[in-house]
């Protein structure tokens, strides 16, 4: 874990620790870049990024389910993109709706489309052949956006499972129909925006298929600031999903039976609603063979988004803290406690008065402890001056930048060479 106030050197750090790293063609790396940093030192044309606009693949939602677990899969991906806890009490109803419409309509096009395939195919299904049959972003969003209530409540009501969702747009009650529908009808259109609704021709790709099958790429999320919260639901799903698949056991061991390393770069952490994996990722990822590195400006903003138990885990989770300039005492109280106090002790001659004299009996001691690091050093700190707590303890260095650690390090990789 980074921690930093604004332009103290946390990217600049993080993109050093990533280019250390062995680099692996079933290695997976989920880069979280709000400000295209990452993308720009190591992305390549083979590069997965996914963003609002300027997507190298189209993602398709589709793909994310696993056929089979069909239901619970996609009741899951509607409550991650219409999460209920995050909006206020009154607004329930309407979340709710949209969640239960939105899973119903994705189900809908996926037994169409199941039904397709075994028409042609029997026996266990191929995800890849399936893939064929179904729809993309775009298909399914131009459907919805051109059903009217009527067709949208028959289409609904066929199905055993979904006559209850029905029941919130039947027309017989329109005036609830049509409140829930354009409710539905308006959160839908505000999440899947640009690269996420629109195919525009491009390959597809699902979070599953990378984390199988990552082939040398690495995987860039490009969270634009600018596109505002209301598409954030899709880049929590999409870290959520990738940390979900990180574990699953398939995923653990090549052909060779060699460990699949999987990394996980989540610079400007506080930028992503809260994610729900968090947590396992940071307990338990390391027998999974995930690395989590995360940046953040300060520890407010996590504890704001987490509240403060679990952003006391998140960050007790991490085993490695990188402390850089910190001017907030949220931030500065955490470094200093994670570092700890260091104890001294004092000797004291202890006497006594015996006949007007002062005479010696023993020595006492008592101890005192102290932080080792002030709050003003950790505030004035220049940048690239960076205090690592590692497990056996705490140092404290000066940084190089990205290219001059590149450079450096090329250089001992060439000394090492003519060496050998
Ligand atoms: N070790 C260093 N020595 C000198 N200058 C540095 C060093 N590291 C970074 N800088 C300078 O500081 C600038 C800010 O660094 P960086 O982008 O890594 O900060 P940051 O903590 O990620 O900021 P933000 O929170 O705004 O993203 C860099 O553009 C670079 O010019
Ligand atoms: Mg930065």
């Amino acid at each position: 874990m980074v921690v930093g106030a604004p332009g103290s050197d946390k990217t600049e750090l993080i993109k050093q620790v990533i280019y250390q790293f062995p680099q692996k063609r079933d290695y997976v790396w989920v880069i979280f870049d709000p400000k295209g940093d990452y993308y720009e030192a190591f992305g390549t044309e083979k590069d997965i990024t996914l963003s609002v606009n300027g997507s190298s693949y189209a993602w398709n939602i589709f793909w994310e389910i696993d056929p089979e677990r069909a239901t619970t899969d996609v009741i899951e991906i509607a409550k991650e993109i219409f999460p209920i806890e995050e909006r206020g009490g009154e607004d329930k109803f309407w979340v709710v709706t949209s969640q239960q419409l939105l899973s119903a309509f994705i189900l809908t096009f996926y037994r169409q489309a199941l039904e397709t395939y075994k028409r042609y195919f029997s026996g266990k299904i191929d995800r890849e052949r399936l893939k064929e049959f179904l729809p993309t972003n775009e298909d399914f969003m131009n459907f919805i956006n051109q059903l009217t209530i009527e067709q949208a409540y028959n289409l609904l009501v066929e199905q055993e499972d979904l006559k209850s969702v029905a029941e919130y747009i039947n027309p017989q009650a329109m005036k609830q129909a049509s409140g829930v529908w354009s409710n539905f009808y308006s959160r839908i259109n505000e999440i899947f925006i640009g690269d996420f609704y629109k195919t525009a021709g491009k390959r597809q790709m699902s979070i599953r298929d990378y984390i199988e099958n990552p082939q040398g790429r690495k995987l860039f999320i490009e969270y634009n600031v600018e596109t505002g919260e209301a598409v954030a639901p899709i880049f929590r799903l999409l870290v959520d999903r990738a940390i979900k698949y990180s574990f699953a056991r398939e995923n653990q061991y090549n052909k060779m039976g060699e460990p699949r390393k999987k990394y996980f770069v989540i610079d400007e952490f506080q930028l992503i609603p809260k994610l729900k994996r968090y947590q396992e990722l940071v307990n338990f990822g390391r027998s999974y063979y995930i690395t989590s590195i995360i940046g953040i400006q300060s520890i407010a903003q996590v504890i704001e988004k987490y509240g403060k138990d679990s952003a006391n885990a998140v960050v007790a989770g991490h085993a490695y803290l990188f402390a850089l300039r910190a001017y907030d005492s949220a931030s500065s109280n955490l470094i200093r406690s994670r570092i700890g106090k260091k104890q001294v002790w004092q000797k004291e001659p202890v006497h006594v008065q015996s006949k007007g004299k002062g005479v010696y009996i023993a020595d006492k001691y008592t101890a005192t402890e102290y932080f080792p690091v002030s709050e003003e050093h950790l505030r004035t700190m220049p940048v690239g001056q960076c205090i690592i707590v590692t497990p056996d303890g705490f140092r404290e260095v000066n940084l190089y930048t990205f290219q001059e650690g590149k450079r450096i390090i090329a250089e001992l990789l060439r000394r090492y060479k003519s060496y050998i």
